[in-house]
């Protein structure tokens, strides 16, 4: 393992004023977000819509890197080129996403473990070959009556050690996801419990799996009251409580923390981050974002399946970009929102 290699890029993709683009949705949550726009999920749509994204102009400025899934490392832009190739050149890390999906722990329970050990050896050397220099793997937690279950926790956590574990030795750096989902009518400090709880887990894990510590990314959700919970804490409850249980349960060699958005709203997501790096000075690792769904709908929305609205699709993806990327150095003002487009 080239120990250098994997703490260099760690620190340079979450360091700001960047952050990451997860743009890794499977073919089912693709064709799900397609639907809202009541657009066909096909292999040429969904190459499109990844080539909308990546050949934005001026993205480069502030994302470090685009996580991407199977089938979009094997695409390429409309002039031939793969598309790992072409962000490489833009000077955009690509990333992929390596578990194959959650399955129900059992029939009686909605709670899921993460698959995907089974030849990941062999896809990372593909993946590798293909340029990918960073991969993700999500396990989902949720919390609800009696749940999550500690099998759920410990296992996901186990399975998260191992992964990170193999990525390493083929030299990539491992996103960690564990994500304490915010459905449900929870509050604020049953997601602190919970997601304490899971934290502590998957970093025993990672320790008992040998896992090089400078050579990953975190990537959790924040601490947030359920979303149908009625008492919702403000901006600077969830950012305080985020940092106190990344403080107590993250420790000071992981070189950055890229949150997940979990469905949070765009503007939200946002202003969430940007209190944090406000208010937070001195954290040990770098704190930015790793956002799906709070970077790309305002784009997938006004775009519409059209080329007509390719421009202003892109347009909305830059103004996302880079208003989190002001949210990374806690310069972020939410009357930017109500600025052109
Ligand atoms: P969201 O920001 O939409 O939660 O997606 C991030 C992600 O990569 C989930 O695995």
């Amino acid at each position: 393992m080239n120990k250098k290699k994997l703490n260099t890029l760690a620190k340079q993709l979450s360091l700001s004023p960047k952050g990451i683009l997860a743009a890794d949705e499977s073919t089912k949550t693709i064709t799900k977000r397609f639907e809202s726009i009541d657009l066909e999920s096909t292999f040429e749509n969904r190459r499109k819509y990844r080539e909308l994204l990546f050949k934005t102009e001026g993205l480069e400025k502030f994302i470090s890197g685009i996580i991407l899934y199977d089938e979009t490392i094997n695409q390429k832009t409309s002039d031939g080129q793969l598309f790992p190739e072409y962000l490489i050149k833009k000077g955009i890390s690509p990333g992929i996403k390596v578990d194959t999906g959650a399955i129900q722990i059992n029939q009686n329970s909605s709670e899921k473990i993460t698959e995907g050990l089974d030849g990941l050896n062999v896809r990372l050397k593909k993946y590798k070959e293909l340029g990918a220099e960073f991969t993700k793997w999500r396990a989902i937690i949720e919390i609800g009556d009696s749940l999550p279950s500690d099998y759920c926790i410990e296992y996901n956590a186990y399975l998260l050690g191992r992964y990170a574990k193999i990525v390493q030795q083929h030299d990539l750096v491992p996103i960690v996801e564990p994500e304490v989902l915010m459905d449900g009518d929870h509050t604020i400090q049953e997601c602190f419990d919970v997601t304490a709880k899971t934290l502590k887990l998957v970093f025993d894990n990672l320790n008992y799996h040998n896992v090089f510590m400078g050579g990953i990314l975190l990537k959790p959700n924040m601490i947030l009251s359920g979303k149908k919970c009625k008492n919702q804490a403000t901006i600077e409850t969830v950012a305080s409580m985020t940092i106190k249980c990344l403080n107590e349960n993250v420790p000071s060699d992981v070189p950055g923390i890229v949150f997940l958005s979990g469905g949070q709203s765009n503007e939200v997501a946002t202003q969430h981050l940007n209190e944090m790096n406000l208010k937070f000075n001195n954290l040990p690792w770098n704190l930015s974002f790793s956002y799906g769904r709070a970077l790309q709908q305002p784009s997938i929305l006004s775009w519409k399946g059209s080329d007509s609205n390719t421009t202003t699709s892109q347009k909305k993806l830059i103004k996302r970009s880079e208003l989190n990327s002001q949210a990374t150095m806690g310069d972020y003002r939410i009357e930017s929102e109500n600025a052109s487009l």
